[in-house]
């Protein structure tokens, strides 16, 4: 990446428009939190409810005092532990963040995002960028340049190709402006991690509190359908599918997949036996399925612990009940 490029993009967010930046957890669809028309083109972009917020990223945790209004210490440790990383932090607003960010909530979400050219890009630019992921609303996140041009295309002024995302899945947010933090949603920093650093346990999200204000049950979601099934089961159930007439893409345990099994399936993937691995993956095995007209995903969930938590997160909001279509 030229810093020419970082330039220009730099340009083309201070001129009001949009910019899609890699970062270390997925794209990102970027714009100049503090205007409001140009965040306004964020929504229109992705089909998003303006009710939904946007997360802010800034270039350096010490600058989290002008974002925030009140910053408690559990704020300023996680900040100072996991920054730049995949966290998200939801305080209380500064003014200088308009209702358009955060769907006028008296809170923010803030990251500092720990990739070289968003950093490149949030450096030069100065100021803080708004950016959802640079997906349409509910669809499965781009983990790489080619998945936003694909899905987005023209809708984005520049998009700036950092390669593949190393993390896969988006970051973890922890809302801090309670006593106590409460992660809202599963991602790229493990709940283990978090409380180690707070040296506290911390709520597990379930399944179905869903905590982040506005979020469909289905999200993160492929055109195929999606179900869960327990491990033993997979095989079985994607044969059944298939045997219907269905196009069916399988998302091989990996314990099932060690012991050799041969699946009749459209489409076979053999899931990466470590987590890191898989988050890695996760999305890109999703789209394949898209691509190869897969009709049905059959899959099951990883142990929730560590990163296993954040994809069984998505797999079930991915297999969650569809908006009428
Ligand atoms: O890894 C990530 O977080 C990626 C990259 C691009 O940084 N971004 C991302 O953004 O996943 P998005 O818009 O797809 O998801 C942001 C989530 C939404 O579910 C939104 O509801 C939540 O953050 N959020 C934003 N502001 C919030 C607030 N003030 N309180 C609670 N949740 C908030
Ligand atoms: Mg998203």
């Amino acid at each position: 990446m030229s810093s020419s490029e970082i330039a220009d993009a730099a340009g083309v967010l201070r001129a009001g428009g949009l910019v899609a930046f890699p970062t270390e957890t997925v794209y990102g669809l970027g714009a100049n939190a503090e205007d409001a028309a140009a965040v306004g083109r964020v929504f229109a972009v992705k089909g998003r409810p303006p009710t939904h917020p946007l997360i802010v990223h800034i270039a350096r945790a010490d600058r989290l005092d002008d974002w925030a209004a009140d910053v408690p210490e559990p704020a300023r440790v996680l900040a100072e532990r996991f920054w730049p990383g995949p966290l998200t932090l939801v305080l209380r607003r500064s003014p200088r963040i308009p209702d358009a960010t955060t769907g006028g909530l008296e809170t923010a979400a803030i990251r500092v995002p720990n990739h070289p050219v968003a950093l490149a890009l949030l450096s030069a630019f100065g100021g803080g960028v708004a950016a959802p992921s640079a997906n349409r609303f509910g669809s499965v996140s781009p983990t790489t340049a080619a998945h936003v041009r694909a899905e987005l295309g023209d809708a984005v002024d520049l998009v700036l190709d950092g390669g593949p995302c190393a993390v896969g899945v988006e970051s973890t947010i922890v809302d801090v402006t309670g006593g106590e933090p409460t992660i809202l949603r599963p991602g790229g920093v493990t709940r283990e991690d978090l409380e180690a650093a707070l040296d506290r346990p911390l709520a597990v999200p379930g399944s179905s509190s869903i905590r982040v204000p506005g979020q469909h049950p289905s999200h993160y979601a492929p055109r195929a359908r999606v179900v869960l099934v327990a491990p033993d089961d997979v095989v079985v159930e994607a044969e059944r599918a298939h045997d219907r007439g269905e196009r069916v893409g399988v998302l091989l345990p990996p314990a099932v997949a060690g012991a050799g099994a041969e699946v009749k399936a459209h489409a076979v993937v053999a899931v990466p036996a470590s987590t890191a691995a898989y988050a890695h993956r996760l999305y890109g095995f999703l789209r394949e399925f898209d691509r190869e007209g897969c009709d049905l995903v059959v899959a099951s969930l990883p142990e929730e612990h560590g990163l296993g938590l954040a994809i069984a997160n998505r797999l079930r909001r991915a297999a969650g009940p569809r908006p009428p279509a």
